[in-house]
């Protein structure tokens, strides 16, 4: 595996890779995990060869979030990837990604707001400014992102069909399904801030939220269940739940009751150091 932190060899080497097939990106914060990994293979099956970007954006980070506690942990990282058969590692620092004087934002209206676009405000900017740089820089005809950040996904394809971007077009950003711990919690790389208790208490939001998604599902009224699923997440140790929500799974609208369409259960919930997203579908998807 390649490691190139500077744009021109960059792009003299994917430029190479493409003489000989497609390139697929599977962009990334680092602190790898087996979701991380799962986004490489399933990259590596449909690609001949694979990049992995690595940084930690500052611009997707509000003011008291926790950029500079984000884990780190870089020879890991490589050895991991290395064991993948990734190609090449994209590592670029602040600077190259942000230069002096940078000044542009991309910002995606409508899927962006709301969710943890209300609790975490400007975050979505950040990441649709990045992934359309990142996207520029390596020029990959693939790209794979987690379903966890449900909300992401929805926010990088409509910036890709937008700005007509040919390098991933928008129908090629392609979602993984979420990989889960053994007890159903949604693998992070924000699950290291939990304290072995708030560990296992974590548990419960993936188990009651197919709870609340089942009851849905026989009929239960919509606002009902959500208020359920949250007093049951304070009982089971979460401090506070930003959001617990049924949504369109595309258009990410606000929905009262299933409607037909695939639907969306998305949560966001505090514990301990900890803010934890999830999201599951509901009725026929
Ligand atoms: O999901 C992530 O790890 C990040 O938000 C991403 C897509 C790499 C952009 O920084």
């Amino acid at each position: 595996m390649q490691t190139i932190g500077e744009l021109d060899p960059l792009r003299s080497v994917v430029a190479r890779m493409r003489e000989s097939g497609r390139v697929a990106l599977v962009p990334t914060m680092g602190a790898l995990h087996e979701g991380h990994l799962t986004l490489v293979r399933t990259a590596r099956a449909a690609a001949e060869h694979v990049v992995v970007s690595i940084f930690v954006n500052p611009l997707q980070f509000g003011a008291g979030e926790d950029l500079d506690a984000y884990p780190r942990q870089i020879e890991r990282d490589c050895a991991l990837l290395e064991a993948e058969g990734v190609d090449l590692l994209w590592m670029p620092d602040v600077e190259t990604v942000y230069p002096a004087g940078f000044a542009t934002r991309i910002s995606v209206s409508g899927v962006s707001e709301g969710l943890c676009g209300k609790s975490r405000p400007g975050h979505f900017d950040g990441v649709a400014t990045v992934v359309c740089k990142l996207f520029n820089q390596v020029g990959p005809d693939l790209a794979f992102f987690g379903e966890k950040d449900w909300q992401q996904l929805a926010v990088i394809r409509t910036m890709a069909r937008d700005l007509d971007l040919r390098q991933p077009r928008f129908d090629r950003i392609f979602g993984v399904p979420t990989v889960r711990e053994a007890d159903g919690l949604a693998m992070s790389s924000r699950n290291a801030y939990l304290t072995a208790g708030q560990r296992a208490q974590a548990a419960s939001l993936p188990r009651e939220m197919r709870a609340a998604a089942a009851a849905i599902e026989a009929g239960k009224a919509v606002p009902g269940a959500l208020d359920d699923l949250h007093g049951a997440l304070v009982a089971g140790g979460f401090a506070s739940v930003d959001y617990a929500e049924l949504r369109d799974a595309e258009t990410l609208a606000p929905l009262d009751a299933l409607a037909g369409r695939p639907a969306r259960l998305l949560v966001a919930a505090r514990i301990g150091r900890a803010r934890l997203i999830d999201n599951i579908a509901v009725g026929p998807n």
